[in-house]
């Protein structure tokens, strides 16, 4: 496994298939095969895979350290920026096919309708992580900052599932097993900085934190 997880080229097959649900997607709607809501099915199947990315984001940190496969952490960026990618369809869909540019209509749902005001803000919180998402960032920003500012990730998938919960009329089953996904990702995180403190950052000439890819969130 840390074989293959260290092969060069080794994101160009998980590109794809991240790229898979869109895929899915566009052949769907080409087949004539949406649904009679089309506009309903998109939304949720991008709504989904916000979700899914995001948390699948979050479960990088664990999942490289209780699995001992450090290697994984190549992965995060991509994961974190499909989210964003998924979030901005499903964010576009409303504005675009929802409610068709109407911006006084579309203001007054994200004052007024709690779901939309949560989905909102979970997508507002993550174009700041999605644009400093580079290495160029993390050197402008400093590594401290830069960590601080990408805790956001946690606010946005918290926004995200609210925003789930909220919208569900009865069937409470998806929105609560993302929850519940989201909650072990949070308590591992609280369990790890409970037991040890933050691993030392080096330090550079300067005496700025250095941070790579490789560390928290
Ligand atoms: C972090 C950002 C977001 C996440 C994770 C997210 C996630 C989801 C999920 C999982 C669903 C339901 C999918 C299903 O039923 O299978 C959904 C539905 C929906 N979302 Fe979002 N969403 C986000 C942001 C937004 C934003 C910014 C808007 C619009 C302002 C929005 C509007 C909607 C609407 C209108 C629905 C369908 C509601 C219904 O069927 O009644 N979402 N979203």
């Amino acid at each position: 496994m840390k074989a293959l997880l260290g092969i060069r080229w080794i994101k160009i097959p998980v590109f794809l298939l991240c790229l898979l649900p869109l895929v899915a997607l566009v052949w769907r709607a080409l087949s004539g095969g949406l649904g009679a809501n089309p506009i309903e099915f998109i939304t949720h199947k991008t709504g989904d895979c916000t979700l899914i990315f995001l948390l699948l984001t979050l479960a990088i940190t664990p999942a490289r350290r209780l699995l001992g496969l450090p290697q994984m952490i190549r992965f995060r960026r991509m994961l974190g920026l499909f989210a964003f990618f998924y979030g901005f369809l499903h964010f576009s869909t409303w504005i675009g096919l929802d409610k068709f540019f109407a911006l006084a209509e579309m203001l007054h749902d994200v004052r007024k309708r709690p779901f939309i005001t949560a989905g909102f803000t979970g997508f507002a919180l993550m174009i700041p992580l999605a644009v400093t998402s580079t290495a160029e960032w993390i050197r402008r920003l400093g590594g401290k900052r830069w960590q601080t500012l990408h805790r956001l990730v946690y606010a946005s998938a918290i926004a995200g599932v609210v925003h789930y919960y909220w919208l569900v009329k009865s069937d409470i089953r998806k929105p609560v097993f993302y929850g519940m996904m989201l909650a072990l990702l949070l308590l591992y995180r609280i369990g790890a900085w409970l037991v040890r403190r933050p691993a030392p950052l080096r330090a550079s000439a300067s005496g700025t934190r250095q941070l790579t890819l490789a560390e928290e969130p």
